[in-house]
């Protein structure tokens, strides 16, 4: 659903008593919640499912998984059990391709160190797949979206575009070089992110998911009482995303993105309208985006690097002013 959806739906919930073991809870819009269960223990809960975005039905199965454990990482937990979620057409369905889906996420599960406990499957003409994830966390160490400080740079650990090229796909639109490179980013887990940030002790971060950047930044200020401004220039976009919305490519979830923000950006001159989309496109299993203090933006950007993941750094943390988010050229 689209981010102004969602807030309408949520602020209909009747309030419910409040757990005071709960560390983090739904109001700061964070990527998982946060429950302590003893001094020097908390789990982290979050379920994300998706439909198809690529046609291999492993690679398929892989990106869910990587994309459900995401949230996790965010966090700066461990993910350690996952309970599967199905949807599946199981009278016109081919079973061999649910069955390879299901190997796709077991494996990367397996690659990520997590438990299948079991799951649920249900009957549904469209495919949607992922899972409900558990992780350990040290309640000491949560890293949420609260908690950006003024002056500190902001990182990006994946390049944006999944859903312009995704949806370029579904329109048969998209090259092959492109493809490759989209599925082995949504592939990737942001385990070794999450690694880097804990130990660079970051203030805030979140993963850039189904709100797009931009969407998942100003969840950032809110919830730190500040504005985020990004050096559009800097950053990094998939292969092939700046041309292909020039062409139109662009999905619903990336044009509610758009609207959803737009009350919230102070764009400067000369962001070019193909990069302002990419800006809020829709990313499926996307890069960490992490808050930190500048000193410690080299030591981050070396184990990265290390781990083999390429950071960026793409704007850094003001003082709110009229608008949560600024985007400069
Ligand atoms: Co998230
Ligand atoms: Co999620």
């Amino acid at each position: 659903m689209g981010p102004e959806d969602l807030r309408r739906v949520l602020g209909a919930l009747p309030s419910v008593p409040r757990s005071r073991r709960l560390l983090v809870s739904p109001e700061s819009w964070d990527d998982a919640g946060v429950y302590r269960v003893g001094p020097k223990l908390a789990v982290a809960q979050t379920v994300d499912f998706i439909t198809p975005v690529v046609d291999d039905p492993a690679d398929y199965g892989a990106i869910a998984a990587s994309n459900a454990l995401s949230d996790i990482y965010a966090m700066g937990g461990k993910p350690t059990l996952a309970l599967s979620i199905v949807c599946f057409p199981s009278e016109t369905g081919d079973l061999e391709i649910l069955r390879r889906i299901v190997r796709g996420g077991a494996a990367k599960l397996k690659e990520a160190g997590v438990t299948l406990l079991g799951g649920h499957s249900v009957r549904d003409p469209e495919i949607k797949f992922g899972y409900a994830v558990t992780g350990e966390i040290d309640p000491k160490k949560i890293v949420t979206n609260a908690g950006a400080k003024k002056g500190d740079l902001l990182v990006l650990t994946k390049p944006l575009g999944t859903g312009i090229l995704a949806t370029a796909l579904k329109r048969g639109l998209l090259p092959d070089a492109p493809l490759r490179a989209m599925t082995a980013q949504m592939k990737a887990l942001n385990r070794a992110a999450a690694a880097a940030m804990k130990a660079s002790s970051a203030h805030a971060a979140t993963d850039v998911t189904g709100f797009g950047l931009l969407g998942h930044a100003l969840n950032i200020a809110r919830a730190s009482r500040a504005a985020l401004r990004f050096f559009s220039a800097a950053v990094p976009l998939l292969p092939q995303t700046i041309e292909l919305v020039g062409r139109g490519v662009a999905s619903a979830g990336l044009q509610a993105n758009a609207a959803a923000v737009e009350p919230h950006v102070a764009w400067g001159e000369g962001v070019a309208e193909p990069t302002r989309q990419a800006l809020v496109d829709p990313q499926t299993s996307g890069g960490l985006l992490i808050a930190l203090p500048a000193s410690r933006v080299n030591g981050l950007l070396g184990r990265l690097r290390r781990a083999g993941v390429r950071g960026a750094v793409v704007g850094e943390v003001t003082a709110k002013k009229k608008q949560y988010l600024e985007v400069v050229a």
